[in-house]
């Protein structure tokens, strides 16, 4: 099964940009690559941060693009979301609490979509509440399960972004180690780099967003930072046994040179043979 996993793609009013790159525009090139290349996905997922200030009219906009995606789509909400202005143009994806998360079955495994935004803070939160419907959700199937999240549930050891990371990471990690063997995958954004690990013994994974990227300067330690580097999305393969992760730099403007071509240059010494 393949699966499209997006994460803060920041949309904005048109015409305004971040760190010199139209959200919409990339949005749009975004789901052009995958269409080409990735029609035949199960299900794309993006993991927050899907307006940069929470705006209704990003949200109609988004509602409106993807109804005419021929891929399922499914959303969470990250930090710059607000969670009303969402849940009034997404009501379907509203939940007990008023917390947007759920449920969808694939054939690899039942995702869950979870809610770790919280009002007036850049960090991320998962309260009592939500602990509770995430351990009610592993509690009634018997898994695999794939979990979608938009802050990371671990330190990066960059501060400024370990900052704004769940907070309640802790907490986090002791239920996932709870259930390590039925979570097949955790999947996540808001930091806007490619990302991969584990928690618990349980794979994560994350990229960057299809707008503005971070970069991993670990000498600063106050300001977040932020780079050229290539907007992108993420295109994860499952097998009985395996999981393949791929960052997808559909932002990169520079050569591609395939195998054959004159420039590739000598693959194979003649003595050598495939
Ligand atoms: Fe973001
Ligand atoms: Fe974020």
């Amino acid at each position: 099964m393949k699966l499209i996993h997006l994460s803060d793609i920041h949309l904005t009013t048109p015409g305004t940009t971040i760190g010199g790159r139209d959200p919409r525009q990339n949005f749009e090139r975004a789901v052009t690559h995958i269409l080409r290349d990735h029609h035949d996905a199960e299900l794309m997922v993006i993991t927050g941060d899907l307006s940069d200030w929470g705006d209704r009219e990003d949200y109609q906009w988004l509602k409106a693009r993807l109804e005419t995606v021929p891929i399922p789509v499914r959303l969470c909400i990250g930090n710059h979301d607000n969670r009303e202005a969402f849940a009034g143009v997404f009501p379907d994806l509203v939940s007990e609490g008023g917390f947007i998360q759920g449920v969808h079955d694939t054939p690899v495994g039942r995702c869950l979509f979870l809610d770790t935004n919280q009002k007036q803070t850049h960090a991320g939160h998962y309260c009592a509440e939500r602990l509770a419907w995430l351990t009610a959700r592993l509690d009634e199937h018997d898994g695999p399960f794939l979990l979608f999240m938009h802050h990371n549930p671990m330190p990066l050891h960059l501060g400024p972004l370990d900052q704004i990371r769940l907070l309640d990471d802790v907490a986090f990690r002791q239920l996932a180690a709870r259930y390590r063997d039925r979570i097949r995958h955790i999947f996540f954004g808001h930091c806007h780099l490619p990302l991969a690990g584990s928690i618990a013994g349980v794979p994560v994974s994350s990229l960057r967003g299809t707008n503005h990227a971070s970069y991993p300067l670990f000498s600063e330690t106050k300001m977040l930072s932020a780079s050229d580097l290539p907007e992108a999305y993420g295109v994860v393969f499952f097998g009985e046994d395996y999981v393949t992760v791929h960052m997808v730099e559909f932002g990169y403007t520079g050569e591609i040179r395939v195998e054959g071509s004159p420039e590739y240059g000598d693959w194979n010494r003649e003595t050598m043979l495939r």
